[in-house]
């Protein structure tokens, strides 16, 4: 039986609240595809190996501590995610994680 995570999601100074149905195992990068996909497609956050915690390109900042958003796991309550506080923001979830000499 699916269960129902709140995603506050902290956008552009706001937060905005998504209820995301999941199963057990599923990830906060699940929760947040399936919100791009179904409901804002709009919505910027950063991925590339989906669940390897190899490419670290989903840090973000979940109630308070950074995570991996392919590792992090779904829940069943209020999670309140956020960019990550220390890189400069580029919108949504989504910060500039290359050195800033290493971007074009
Ligand atoms: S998507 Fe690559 S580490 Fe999370």
């Amino acid at each position: 039986m699916s269960e129902v995570a709140v995603l506050v999601i902290e956008r552009g100074g706001q937060a905005e609240r998504f209820e995301v149905a999941f199963e057990a195992g599923q990830s906060v990068l699940d929760g947040l595809r399936l919100i791009r996909a179904t409901v804002d497609p709009g919505l910027a956050f950063r991925y590339s190996c989906l669940n390897a915690n190899a490419c670290k390109e989903c840090m973000m900042v979940l109630d308070g501590k950074v995570i991996y958003a392919c590792t992090a796991r779904l829940e069943a309550r209020e999670m309140r995610l956020g960019p990550l506080p220390n890189k400069a923001l580029v919108r949504d979830l989504v910060t500039a994680i290359a050195p800033p000499d290493e971007r074009l």
